[in-house]
């Protein structure tokens, strides 16, 4: 239906080239100033919960396998917040800084308090294993703005918040369910620096450059589905659905995708296309097949012999590879 308020649409005839960039900086330079009216004080937020709800104490089934789950996170929020703050020194833009710059100061608060809440479960801090070290280091290595912003805001945010949501939604301990929310929130908003800026970035992207951004994707696609694979015990454990949570992800990337394709045609990008130059889609070509190879859908019962046999392989190879690693 025609918005009558929004009608006729004078800005499409009206605003240049010039003026739709500025509106898109405009709306980066947002998500810094939307980072500092939403910042939660960590602090008061996990005094408060475990005020309300107690010292957290999940069933004893659940803690080793939490344990393990929230070390991923814990020195994944390290790493983003390392990653987010090479981010705002490298990004030349000075909008897109400011929103780095933000999410620097949020994987801050992330970091510190998902440290404190697992200091307060008890026991010892979790440690993460060898397959999400060296995923984490591959994107704090890497020299290339555009592969630190895939990695980081295309595929390490997507899966965090995917756990994130997996675990609260789970309801193993209230202090979690409740804090977690807090975290999503903010995760959206990092995602949000990918998609505003990747179309800025990517056009100016040479054939080497895009063609090594691929392969960069095709090796953290790895880690991811091997990491996938080592989670699967846990996740059964804590009643976690890992097909949902997978296909959850793939919808926040694919979402992503379709709206950095949408990017008006300016700074010399000629085609729309050119805003996801390098970029793979998860939800097309062989992503579904390894999905249901990974996480088939009605479980490992209904799946074939064959594919019973390939799939435990790889899990287990999985599990040898992150221990020797670790
Ligand atoms: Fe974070
Ligand atoms: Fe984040």
């Amino acid at each position: 239906m025609i918005n009558s308020k929004q009608w006729p649409p004078y800005h499409l005839v009206e605003d240049s080239i010039e003026e739709t960039a500025k509106k898109r900086l405009d709306k980066l330079e947002r998500l810094y100033h939307m980072g500092q009216s939403k910042a939660w004080d960590g602090r008061e937020v996990l005094d408060s919960l475990i005020k309300k709800h107690g010292q957290p104490r999940p069933d004893p089934k659940h803690v080793e396998p939490l344990r393990r789950m929230l070390g991923i996170l814990l020195w994944g929020e390290l790493a983003a917040w390392a990653i987010s703050a090479d981010l705002a020194e490298r990004i030349e833009d000075f909008e897109a800084k400011m929103a780095a710059t933000s999410q620097a100061h949020d994987e801050a608060r992330h970091f510190y308090v998902l440290r404190d809440y697992c200091k307060a479960m008890g026991g010892s801090v979790p440690r993460i294993g060898g397959i999400g070290k060296h995923l984490l280091l591959k994107v704090l290595h890497t020299d290339s703005l555009a592969e630190k912003l895939v990695g980081m805001q295309l595929l390490v945010e997507t899966n965090a918040l995917a756990i994130f949501h997996a675990l609260s939604d789970a309801k193993l301990e209230p202090v979690l369910t409740d804090l977690l929310p807090y975290y999503e929130q903010d995760e959206a908003r990092h995602v949000g620096l990918g998609v505003m800026y990747l179309p800025q970035l990517l056009p100016q992207l040479g054939r080497i450059d895009s063609a090594k951004l691929v392969a960069f994707q095709l090796q953290c696609a790895g880690y991811l589905m091997a990491g996938g694979a080592v989670l699967r015990e846990d996740m059964d454990l804590l009643g976690i659905d890992q097909r949902k949570a997978t296909k959850y992800v793939i919808k926040i990337q694919s979402d992503m995708f379709d709206q950095m394709l949408k990017t008006p045609k300016e700074r010399g990008v000629k085609k729309n296309r050119d805003s996801v130059r390098g970029m793979l889609n998860s939800s097309k070509g062989i992503g579904p097949a390894i999905v249901n190879f990974i996480h088939p859908e009605g479980g490992v019962e209904a799946i074939t012999p064959f594919h019973r046999v390939a799939l435990e392989a790889f899990t287990k190879t999985s599990v040898a590879i992150d221990k020797a690693f670790a």
